[in-house]
């Protein structure tokens, strides 16, 4: 048996759409939004990965939230076999719908997720509308969003806590207005398999026009249950997932794309169904948002964790040796571990650095990129006995979109130690012109991010520092994450490199010129989605 979607044409059974909402629930959890260059490398990495649906933003949510999704919408323009789906979210209000509309319209294939809440907790206290004037909004905000497209996805906000009766009305008005897609989220993540399990299949049963849409599964981790309650779904009809790199999103997030993928690719004898996520690239795009918010995963975070593949136990190795299937229930190269990092030295030349950096998924970057990694490639080279694919991969994230920087790193000097208080010299180039500054610190990384305030000045105030080991040994190149604040905006910077108060250096830059490409967020009310 196919279900027919006007995106997706004749799908079989067994198809589960994957729906990637990283730039729009992942993005809009705190410390983790991204500028538009940011936005598009992920763009990119997620079609690699072969994401069905792109959810792109909020486009009513802010200006630059709407110049994103019209970007993303824009990008795989001349490249249609690649494209997946953009979507971008709207409120049941006119003006969202109308603002989404506008902003997907560059896309091949483009789709509108309009939302409203549906449980009697939102729709008291939230929304302040009775349910006949919601089951109202339902119909209206659907038909309008379908006279833009003919993808249109309708989410039940709130849908696990919902009446199963009302649910049930708002589904059938949802489908009888023209919406292709019906979501029913978790949002609270609040629900046990079995809940979610039941609402679809009841939904599924008695809902007039079930047939004729795909269900589609969106839940929150709040008890730790996003990915369980997602397969559990897929048992009870279910055949969109809705999910996020890392399993970033609301609070404790969505489910993780990854763990879902694989546990249909690994446990494919009690979960028959498929999808068109190439796996080998999770690890990529997963270290790619890694780098791109600062936020790294826990070791222990499957698939994608450091030790996620990682057998220290005596017994645990000897039994890896006789037969890795004793300890290992899929390859970590089936998600894109390489069988060993070690790469390059300092005799390796350009062409060998190119072909590197196309295995480790970095095909695309432009001569001029090239030219800096490689410099930097060959000054840490110098500095490193054995360089990593880790320590590849750190520092070209640390080039890739910094072009239009106006603040750029020269150079650090640092007089430090026991018997001293700690001076930096900073040397910057903003706007093409040199500038330096001395100061003093409570430690070499205070004086430089004193000298930094003084060389450029600016009132963002710092809020974090840390610091993390690209790979290990003493030369290991140190990778630093630096939050500043200005205006209640909040913005991560990164900065890699073998010197820990230069990639600190690095990092403050980094978020200063966030800072300085102006995103004003006007958060409308309620945009909880
Ligand atoms: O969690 C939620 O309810 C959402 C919807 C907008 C899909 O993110
Ligand atoms: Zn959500």
């Amino acid at each position: 048996m196919t279900i027919s979607h006007p995106s997706f044409g004749d799908l079989p059974q067994d198809r589960v759409i994957i729906f990637d909402t990283t730039l729009r629930d992942g993005e809009q959890s705190p410390g983790f939004s991204m500028n538009l260059n940011e936005k598009l490398r992920m763009a990119e990495a997620l079609a690699d990965l072969g994401v069905d649906v792109l959810e792109a933003g909020f486009p009513i949510a802010s200006q630059g939230d709407f110049e994103a999704v019209q970007a993303i919408a824009t990008l795989f323009h001349n490249q249609p076999d690649r494209a997946p789906v953009v979507a971008g979210l709207a409120r049941s209000a006119p003006a969202d719908i109308l603002r989404a509309a506008e902003a997907v319209r560059p896309a091949h294939r483009k789709r509108i997720h309009t939302f409203i809440s549906t449980s009697p907790l939102h729709m008291k206290h939230k929304l302040r509308m009775e349910p006949h004037a919601v089951l109202e909004a339902v119909t209206a905000s659907v038909a309008l969003a379908r006279n833009h497209t003919d993808d249109v996805e309708w989410s039940a906000e709130d849908g696990s806590r919902s009446e199963i009766d009302f649910l049930c009305r708002c589904v059938e008005a949802a489908i009888a207005a023209g919406a292709t897609t019906i979501n029913i989220p978790d949002t609270v993540g609040y629900a046990l398999p079995e809940d979610m399990a039941r609402i679809f299949a009841t939904l599924r049963a008695r809902v007039p026009g079930a047939e004729r849409v795909i269900f589609s599964a969106h839940n929150h981790n709040d008890l730790g249950l996003a990915v369980a309650n997602t397969l559990a779904s897929l048992g009870a009809g279910v055949r969109q997932i809705e999910c996020t790199i890392n399993g970033i999103g609301e609070r404790a997030g969505n489910a993780a794309l990854e763990e879902v993928a694989m546990a249909l690719r690994t446990r494919a004898n009690a979960l028959p169904y498929h999808t068109h996520i190439k796996t080998e690239n999770i690890l990529r795009t997963s270290r790619l948002l890694a780098t791109i918010t600062g936020f790294d995963v826990q070791p222990n975070k499957a698939i994608v964790g450091r030790n996620a593949f990682a057998h220290e136990s005596g017994i645990h190795q000897d039994g890896m040796l006789k037969h890795a299937q004793t300890y290992e229930i899929m390859t970590p190269e089936s998600v894109g571990w390489a069988k060993t990092s070690l790469v390059l030295g300092k005799h390796s030349g350009r062409a060998a650095f190119r072909e590197r950096l196309r295995a480790l998924g970095y095909a695309d970057i432009d001569d001029a990129q090239l030219n800096d990694a490689f410099r930097r490639f060959k000054d840490l080279a110098d500095r490193k006995k054995t360089v990593f694919d880790e320590d590849i991969t750190a520092l070209v994230d640390d080039e890739i979109g910094r072009d239009h920087d106006r603040v750029k790193f020269i150079a650090l000097d640092i007089l430090a130690g026991s018997r001293r208080r700690a001076r930096a010299s900073i040397e910057l180039d903003v706007d093409g012109v040199c500038r330096t500054a001395t100061a003093d610190g409570d430690g070499p990384v205070d004086a430089t991010f004193n000298a930094l305030r003084q060389a450029f000045s600016h009132t963002a105030e710092l809020q974090l520092f840390s610091v993390g080991a690209v790979t290990e040994g003493t030369d290991a190149q140190a990778r630093c994450t630096v939050r500043l604040e200005e205006n209640g905006k909040l913005v991560d910077g990164q900065g890699a490199d073998t010197d820990t108060i230069v990639a600190a250096a690095r990092a403050y830059i980094h978020a200063l010129n966030k800072l300085l490409v102006k995103r004003v967020r006007t958060e409308p009310a309620s945009l909880s989605a």
